[in-house]
């Protein structure tokens, strides 16, 4: 049987039931309050509580990706050394929204099992809630009363997280065999691994909401079942890991390490071997199984656009990657391996998730420099383990239960990157635990990193009247494609709590539904359109109009367009109205059509393994952020500009055509994971660049203007981001640059800046010159002896008056008894700078007497002064005059 046959056989089964086939949905969920989607009716549970109405068919079938690690259903710990627990998995489920319940569900499943995959009577089992009499009497028409076994809330009550749908389950069974268990627990209902659920009916009754469980309007049904567990059974495998579904993993991995995985059956024949061979053995199977789950859930989420992080999803990305390095580290690998693993996930599961094979080059690159940064600690970080470890188990006098230190996980986690849950599997075959206590004290006087664990936000749960709208009106139209304003209707208001309100007084918030909508909604980037509602008059008489509303802005929920908004005065429901769209929508068009080029500019210049990693189109700037592994060199930035640029110069007109996602596909269109996109599809082209979008664009590349990147920078590991800016931001960008180059011209005083800037340079060079010759010690400065009395008098090049004066300075403190008197040049002024210390001279006389000769006057105190002069031409008749007149004092009246 070919691997995915479960997968199609079932899907095929319940739409021939007529149910409606649904595709996976995103392992990010639209629900803050979960971390990842961890059941196939997560797509569903809005329907099941009642917000939105009950599709047509009221019932559905997928396959769903679901992610189990972390939150209320978490298994990372077991993976690896369980037969069926797996980071990511697939949930085959079929969806009775208040359509059937408990009876029908149970007759599918029935014929299910036994019909389409022909598990025998025999090797049936059913567990269901001690308290479902009902589901007991309907089992009874199919199976055995003896192979049906009453459970508790803790195995046969159901619930997608602290709050949402919930229900009594009732769960299948397959008896493995006898032959190869042979646990005391491995009887029916016992904890051995013997008998094997394969899937769960959720007969959902309620939703739990703070602590509170209320019946949902009306009982449904959700199931689900294992896909790799169901393979494993029909392989005759009874380790999920040895299916075919892991084979091509398996093998990446014996061939990056060498060694041989092992299937558990291969291991029953080994009655023969040592047990030391067989635990080590069991330690390598381990180890693989750890690497193919972990590769699995790497790729998805990567390819998902879940990036390694600090915090939330992509801290617990990081903690899977890193689980799986240590398990490859174990094996002897030293250096990024799990990026050729993961590249094997999206051949071998890139048929049916297209993606995949479509990201696997950035994917891999991501997955490699997260490598890298987790390998650059692990020996070191594994070196304080073991040494800790040894410290503790290397003490036998320490009888009681022993404790791993907190500080030293604590250290693990802060320095070497180890998060906790991986310090604790490594601690687990010696049966330790870390100090919790001491682990978490330190984690508190950390704050800031204490945010690592995941709390939902809650922020993204809107309550509200939503299904109320949905089933009056349907979803409203947009129609502000190509209009700015539209005469339209008030169809609803509803208060900030979204609960529908008959008017809105005057000063209040609240939101506005229109029956035909020009305000575009905030997604997939742009942000939503803000506007006002204005009287009907405004169309025909725009001044005499009144302004009844500003609209702040525009959000989706479940497919209705709402806008906020805050009133000038009272609003009706029912009330016309002209909405127009405020002109700041035309610079976010065009930050958008701008994204789609700079997304073209990356693929043409950098390679096709860049993927959009989010993007926020705003009315003054864009950010684009994209899998890419290197920081951004300045010629690789010039030519993404440049080449965004050539594409408006070449004012290519927007096409804008509805097709089949097939079509887009042959077309080139890029597809951003994540949307929901329907069978139909929007393709936005202008030229070469193709992309799925649903939101607003320039009618021709020309009117973006001009196109400049601001800044480049690294947001996570593998994945880098673009800030730039068009339209009239480019605009005040430029102009901004031609302000400072303007003001800096002022400054330099020069007409060319780069002219005035090597000016400025040499200068510098000049001035740090004169300075470091200043420094010299004027010991060394030419001088005479006279009485004791240390004479200078010399005229200084390149030195300016301010040197010149340090140098007196330092020349006084440097000499018991001193005259010095310095001629410096500057300007075509000559300064005259005279000190005098334990000396007859007065320093103020001496430098009038050269001033004079030098056209000049000054003066000052006995032991400081300056002068100026201008006659260069009498420099030397000065410094003879200078000297002269010293020596003649301090030959004469000498007094020490
Ligand atoms: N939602 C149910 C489960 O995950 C079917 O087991």
């Amino acid at each position: 049987m070919a691997q995915y046959d479960v997968r199609e056989q079932y899907l095929d089964f319940f739409a021939s039931k007529a149910h409606k086939v649904y595709d996976s949905m995103p392992l990010v969920p639209d629900d803050a309050s979960l971390l990842f989607t961890n059941a196939g009716m997560v797509q569903f549970k809005d329907i099941f509580t009642g917000k939105i109405p009950t599709p047509t068919p009221p019932r559905a079938t997928s396959s769903q990706l679901c992610i189990r690690a972390g939150g209320k259903h978490n298994d990372l710990e077991n993976v690896g050394y369980t037969a069926r627990h797996h980071t990511l998995f697939e949930m085959l489920g079929n969806f009775s929204f208040g359509d059937y319940f408990k009876k029908e569900a149970i007759a599918y499943a029935w014929a299910f099992v036994t019909q389409v995959l022909g598990f025998s009577k025999d090797v049936l089992y059913v567990t269901i809630h001690e308290s479902d009499d009902e589901a007991y009497e309907l089992w009874c028409e199919h199976i055995e009363p003896s192979r049906i076994k009453r459970m508790g809330d803790k195995d046969n009550f159901w619930q997608m997280g602290d709050s949402g749908p919930c229900g009594p389950c009732s769960e299948i069974y397959v008896d493995q065999g006898a032959e190869f268990f042979h646990s005391s627990e491995d009887y029916f209902g016992g904890e051995g691994d013997r008998f094997l659920e394969i899937w769960n009916l959720v007969f959902m009754q309620y939703e739990q909401k703070d602590g509170v469980r209320t019946p949902l309007p009306k009982p449904s049904i959700d199931t689900g079942m294992g896909l790799e567990r169901v393979v494993a059974l029909k392989e005759g495998k009874i380790n999920n890991f040895d299916t075919s579904l892991f084979a091509p993993l398996m093998k990446v991995i014996e061939k990056l390490t060498g060694k041989r995985y092992y299937h558990d059956d291969e291991m029953r024949d080994k009655h023969d071997w040592a047990q030391a061979e067989l635990d080590s053995i069991m330690h390598i199977q381990a180890s693989f199984r750890v690497i193919a789950d972990h590769a699995r859930s790497v790729a998805f989420l990567l390819a998902q656009g879940v990036n390694f992080d600090k915090e939330g999803r992509g801290y617990v990305l990081r903690r899977i990657l890193r689980r799986a390095v240590r398990h490859g580290y174990l094996l002897g690998l030293k250096k990024p391996f799990l990026c050729e693993v993961v590249e094997v996930v999206c051949e071998s599961m890139g048929g049916h998730y297209s993606y995949l094979q479509e990201r696997k080059a950035a994917i891999k690159e991501q997955c490699k420099a997260e490598e890298e940064r987790f390998f650059e600690t692990i020996e070191s970080g594994m070196a304080l383990f073991s040494a800790e470890l040894e410290n503790l188990t290397g003490d036998s006098t320490k009888e009681t239960t022993q404790l791993f230190s907190g500080e030293v996980a604590f250290k693990l986690y802060d320095t070497y990157g180890f998060p906790l849950d991986l310090t604790q599997d490594m601690l687990r075959e010696n049966h330790i635990s870390v100090d919790m206590r001491s682990f978490e004290r330190c984690m508190n006087e950390q704050k800031s990193r204490s945010k690592a664990s995941w709390k939902g936000s809650g922020d993204t749960l809107k309550e509200g009247d939503f299904n109320v709208l949905l089933s009056t009106f349907g979803q409203n139209k947009f129609v502000g494609y190509d209009k700015m304003s539209e005469s339209c209707k008030i169809q609803a208001l509803l208060d900030t709590h979204f609960r529908i309100v008959d008017t809105l007084e005057p000063n209040s918030q609240g939101w506005v539904m229109l029956n035909a909508t020009p305000f575009y909604p905030e997604s997939g980037g742009p942000v939503g359109d803000k506007g006002a509602l204005y009287s009907t008059n405004r169309i025909l008489e725009s001044a005499q109009a009144q302004k009844f509303a500003q609209v702040l802005d525009t959000q989706k929920f479940f497919g209705l367009n709402l806008s906020k908004i805050e009133t000038l005065s009272a609003l009706k429901t029912g009330q016309e109205v002209v909405a127009e769209v405020d002109c700041a929508r035309f610079e976010i068009i065009k930050h958008h059509s701008a994204t789609h080029l700079l997304h073209l500019a990356l693929r043409t210049i950098l390679g096709s393994h860049i993927a959009q990693a989010g993007s926020l189109v705003q009315s003054h700037r864009l950010r684009f952020d994209f899998s890419h592994p290197k920081a951004l060199s300045g010629d690789e930035i010039a030519r993404i500009e440049s080449f965004v640029n050539e594409q408006i110069l070449q004012a290519n007109r927007q096409l804008c055509e509805n097709m089949d996602i097939q079509a887009a596909k042959q077309k080139g269109a890029m597809a951003l994971f994540g949307e929901k996109y329907g069978d139909i599809v929007r393709v936005v082209s202008f030229g070469d660049s193709i992309e799925l979008c649903g939101g607003i664009h320039v009618s021709n590349t020309a009117e973006i203007g001009s196109f400049y990147i601001i800044k480049e920078s690294g947001v996570s590991s593998g994945v880098r981001r673009i800030e730039a800016v068009c339209g009239a931001a480019a605009y005040h960008y430029g102009k901004n640059a031609l302000n400072e180059i303007a003001h800096a011209k002022e400054l330099l005083k020069a007409q060319d800046v780069a002219q005035g800037i090597i000016k400025l340079k040499n200068q510098l060079i000049e001035a740090k010159e004169r300075a470091s010759k200043a420094k010299q010690s004027v010991k060394s400065l030419d001088y005479e002896e006279i009485n004791g009395v240390r004479l200078i008098v010399l005229k200084l090049d390149s030195v300016d008056a301010n040197e010149a004066k340090e140098m007196v300075d330092r020349s006084k403190n440097e000499n018991e008894s001193v005259a010095i008197l310095l001629l410096s040049e500057s300007e075509n002024k000559i300064n005259i700078i005279a000190g005098v210390k334990n000396a007859p001279l007065k320093a103020g006389a001496w430098v009038r007497e050269v001033a004079q000769i030098l056209g000049g006057n000054g003066g000052g105190r006995d032991d400081f002064a300056t002068a100026g002069g201008k006659d260069i031409s009498k420099i030397n008749e000065a410094l003879d005059i200078a000297k002269g007149v010293a020596r003649e004092i301090l030959h004469k009246e000498i007094k020490r």
